[in-house]
């Protein structure tokens, strides 16, 4: 029973996210009821036409009640009993909604773009409901505008794993275009280094561009880099041969960072650093460790590639005795399953997306918006940023580009309404 547990638990539970599981489940339901495989080979039934109208009627009354039952628990929320709604007690993982979701209008919306219900033999999926929340998220973050900060994680969202922001990356025009329009943009990443140098080597194509552009001046300071998750930041300095300058720390460290002893992160780093190097040796993995002065990582020998297995075992055991020591339960940290290393960093991006909120004058939550890669609730960094914002879960930074595409999209749509 016990190692059922652990299986059950360890690789499992954390793969999954409740939400989207729940909801999945929900839609089941008409898929089963209404999907006609059998018109494929007995085509005097119903015509596709008329089995998704009636699919998609069913869907997105489904979607129109749960978007009710969000709202129910920010009322909840509001009154101090969140922990009461009907939505804690049916999907007890869900934490606090800085806005309600718009998922009877994201439904049709992302309905037209990926022909959910005119589906005979695969039911709405995860990837369907997982880019049905983006939209819901992003219609209610524009229609309740404006969006005041967007974070963005780095690998996998902006650029993919390992590589860096280089000019031809499309991203570059589409968060050129926010920035004209006021938002305010942050790179909130794991990827931790104390020179402004290091940075400009990964993002050159992006500040490169700003640069060049004829944004205003003011609007061109709008662009900040957290690194390290919470450690570091930079703005731009078009003046700087970096084209970013480290800001002092009192201008973005939170008042609950200045209580970080340097005494506990180098602890909680030798910690982390023996459990690394414990199951480096027990798995036989060919890796180095890094330590530096907020972060301790293992990476590949010789750019060989781990097993997934491996990664997610020695970030499931570093993590277990952190969070078990005294220190760990002091000083927030994160570890993470980067892809192809590990990473113990002291913060988490929660105090990264905050630090960004309090550097812009003090956004609120729910204007802010964390683009992200990595939501699951163990072995991933982005998932932290939940407790600061509204979030939006990409794949790859393809899905980036559609994202700010929708949220052009929907801003033209509203500026029109309002005309
Ligand atoms: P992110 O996806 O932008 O958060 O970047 C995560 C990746 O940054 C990790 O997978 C590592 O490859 C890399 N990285 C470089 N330095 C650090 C560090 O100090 N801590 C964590 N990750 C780091
Ligand atoms: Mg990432």
């Amino acid at each position: 029973m016990t190692s059922r547990y652990r299986v059950e638990y360890a690789l499992k539970t954390h793969r999954r996210d409740q939400l989207i599981e729940w909801i999945k489940g929900l839609l089941a339901v008409p898929f089963v009821l209404h999907s006609q495989p059998t018109a494929v080979f007995e085509p005097q039934g119903e015509t596709v036409d008329q089995m998704s109208s009636n699919a998609q009627r069913r869907y997105a009354e489904i979607m129109k009640d749960v978007e009710e039952m969000i709202k129910d628990h920010i009322a909840h929320q509001k009154n101090g009993t969140h922990d009461r709604s009907k939505l804690k007690l049916l999907v007890p993982s869900v934490g606090t909604f800085f806005t309600p979701l718009q998922l009877h209008d994201a439904f049709l919306w992302q309905d037209q773009r990926r022909y959910i219900s005119f589906r005979r033999f695969v039911a709405p999926s995860f990837n369907d409901i997982r880019l049905i929340l983006n939209t819901a998220q992003v219609m209610s973050l524009v229609r309740g505008g404006p969006l005041e900060l967007v974070t963005f994680d780095g690998d996998v969202t902006l650029y993919d794993d390992g590589q860096s922001l280089m000019s031809d990356n499309p991203v570059i025009p589409r968060l050129l275009g926010l920035m004209r329009k006021g938002t305010k943009i942050g790179i909130v990443t794991a990827a931790g280094y104390t020179e402004a140098h290091r940075y400009y080597e990964r993002l050159h194509g992006l500040l490169d561009a700003l640069n060049a552009s004829d944004i205003p001046l003011a609007l061109k300071q709008n662009l900040i880099v957290l690194g390290g998750e919470s450690n570091y930041c930079f703005k731009f300095a078009g003046d700087s041969p970096d084209l970013l300058k480290l800001v002092p720390k009192k201008e973005w460290l939170l008042d609950e960072m200045l209580l970080w002893e340097e005494s506990d992160v180098t602890e909680l780093l030798d910690i982390a650093e023996a459990s690394l190097k414990d199951t480096v040796k027990n798995m036989r993995l060919q890796a180095t460790i890094i330590r530096k002065d907020r972060a301790v990582g293992i990476v590949p020998q010789d750019g060989s590639k781990f097993h997934r297995e491996a990664l997610e075992e020695t970030v499931l055991i570093t993590q277990k005795i952190l969070d078990m020591s005294s220190v760990g339960r002091r000083l927030p940290f994160c570890a993470f399953n980067g892809g192809n290393d590990v990473f113990v960093d002291i913060g988490d991006k929660s105090w990264g997306v905050m630090a960004c909120q309090r550097f812009f004058g003090g956004i609120e939550g729910g204007k802010t918006l964390h683009v992200g890669d990595q939501f699951l609730s163990a072995g991933a960094n982005d998932f932290k940023a939940r407790l600061a914002c509204t979030t939006a879960w990409i794949a790859s930074p393809a899905e980036t580009i559609q994202l700010l595409d929708e949220i052009a999209e929907l801003d033209e749509l509203q500026q029109r309404k309002q005309r």
